[in-house]
């Protein structure tokens, strides 16, 4: 009997089916993106007619063993994953083309089996040789990693496992999963259908025999891992190694744990010797600041369970388009929409005639609201010319009506800012802890409730006279 197959339009981004071939998906808004693929239609009337068992319950009570997580060693890896890798559990690892992922996963495997956790490297991507010279070049070359170069499934699947029926390694790394190919699958590897498949396969026969799977993938431009957010919901945990190529530092971000919290960073710093761990990240985000500069404020920001001081450029400039340009680097630009109106109709700053732009330096991305009033007073002091107080961290959520919101753990960022040297910080009002007694003398605190109190301190900008006479 010949396979019935199916021909199928769908869209690479966003994993929707199409009903025909269209320039645009509909789902995403991509252009381009939805290609035909052949997909087999499972025989009907398969399974059917079995009328399926009952289910066993357990209850919530039992015991379950436990196993040890594979701790690596490389505390920011770890510090990501929640503690280590989860025997059997399945990580991805997005980020762009060239961020360092194959690097991390090799330094990761290399040092995980050099504490006799046994490891296959499998790249679809480079061939043996070249992981190896990599390896010699990290300083790894001894480590008994087992090398393959591979891309089909059912090989790497067959290799999992060892003649006695036993898992063949602890942990295997996949890289990336948009080389691999089922060969029952007719579509080309890196389709949503192959992709989709191929980790499933890898998934299941992983999860049977106990293997832990490190699998990279590669994102699109738009930053959704490429075919695409169907494969987020297979896995156990998905981490994102980001960072801009221009810049060393590299930042680790678990965006899914199922096993631990999401809201950490790993901060690592791109050598000539590979990826090193940064322990101290604030020192190094605030390393190159000038003192005495408009446009710069020190934002005291917290990522996952740890301070990080972060230094947020701005720069204002009257504008010569029609539509004055907003442009951002490291924050939310609709967030910046925001505070721009909320400086125009709270505080009396106007910005509609002056081009924005805004900067996280280092190549850190931001995402807390706490980040707001260091934002804010950047702005005001960009337009204004005047720098902001010296050695001053600023904390605080903005609201729309222009109040000044709190923010999280302010005893932790401040204990953060004063172990740097910084001498005081503009928090919002009030902050009510047990420890701000020993904040308090450490450093001068100015607490603000609104926003208009804060941008007081600042000249007024020459534009908003303009307007406002
Ligand atoms: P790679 O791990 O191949 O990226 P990915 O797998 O995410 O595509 O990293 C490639 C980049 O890293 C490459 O541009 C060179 C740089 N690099 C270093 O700077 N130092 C090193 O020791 C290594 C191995 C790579
Ligand atoms: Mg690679």
């Amino acid at each position: 009997m010949a396979k019935a197959q199916k021909a199928q339009f769908i869209c690479q981004s966003c994993g929707s089916v199409a009903p025909r071939w269209q320039g645009r998906c509909e789902s995403c808004g991509e252009w381009n993106s939805i290609i035909e693929e052949r997909i087999e239609s499972a025989p009907k009337g398969l399974g059917a007619a079995k009328s399926g068992n009952v289910i066993e319950f357990e209850d919530l009570k039992s015991e379950s063993p436990t196993l040890p997580r594979s701790v690596s060693g490389i505390s920011e890896f770890d510090r990501v994953t929640g503690g280590g890798l989860v025997p059997a559990s399945v990580t991805l690892i997005g980020g762009d083309p060239g961020i360092g992922k194959s690097t991390l996963l090799l330094q990761l495997v290399c040092t995980l089996a050099n504490k006799n956790v046994s490891c296959a490297y499998i790249s679809g991507e480079e061939a043996v040789d070249q992981v190896r010279l990599r390896a010699k070049r990290l300083g790894l070359a001894d480590a008994p990693v087992d090398l393959a170069s591979a891309t089909n499934v059912r090989d790497i699947v067959k290799s999992m496992v060892r003649n006695n029926g036993k898992k063949a390694y602890d942990v295997m790394v996949i890289d990336s999963i948009q080389t691999m190919y089922v060969d029952t699958v007719d579509s080309a590897p890196g389709t949503v259908t192959q992709v989709r498949t191929s980790t499933q396969e890898l998934i299941r026969n992983a999860k049977r025999l106990g293997v832990t799977l490190l699998i990279v993938g590669h994102v699109t431009k738009e930053g959704a891992i490429a075919g695409p957010r169907v494969l987020e919901h297979m896995v156990d945990t998905v981490l994102y190694f980001e960072g801009d190529r221009g810049h060393q530092f590299r930042i680790l971000r678990g965006v899914k744990n199922r096993f631990g919290p999401t809201d950490e960073i790993g901060v690592f710093e791109m050598a000539g010797v590979g990826l090193i761990e940064v322990e101290n990240p604030s020192a190094l985000f605030i390393s190159d600041r000038s003192d005495n500069v408009s446009g710069s404020a020190v934002l005291a920001g917290l990522e996952g369970s740890r301070p990080v001081l972060v230094e947020i450029q701005a720069l204002v400039v009257p504008t010569s388009y029609s539509t004055p340009k907003r442009a951002v680097v490291g924050w939310d630009a609709n967030r910046l929409s925001m505070l721009l109106a909320v400086l125009e109709s709270r505080c009396n700053i106007m910005m509609s005639g002056m081009d924005v732009y805004l900067n996280v330096a280092g190549g850190l991305r931001i995402t807390e609201p706490a980040a707001d009033l260091a934002v804010a007073i950047a702005l005001v002091s960009a337009a204004s010319g005047d720098p902001v107080p010296k050695d001053t961290v600023i904390m605080g959520e903005i609201g729309l009506a222009g109040e000044v919101r709190h923010v999280p753990q302010p005893d932790l960022r401040l204990k953060e800012a004063a172990k740097l040297g910084f001498k005081s910080a503009f928090i919002p009002k009030p902050i009510k802890s047990k420890n701000q007694e020993d904040v308090k003398h450490a450093m001068k605190i100015e607490s603000f409730e609104r926003l208009d109190q804060v941008t007081r301190l600042f000249k007024k900008p020459v534009n908003a006279h303009e307007m406002s006479d």
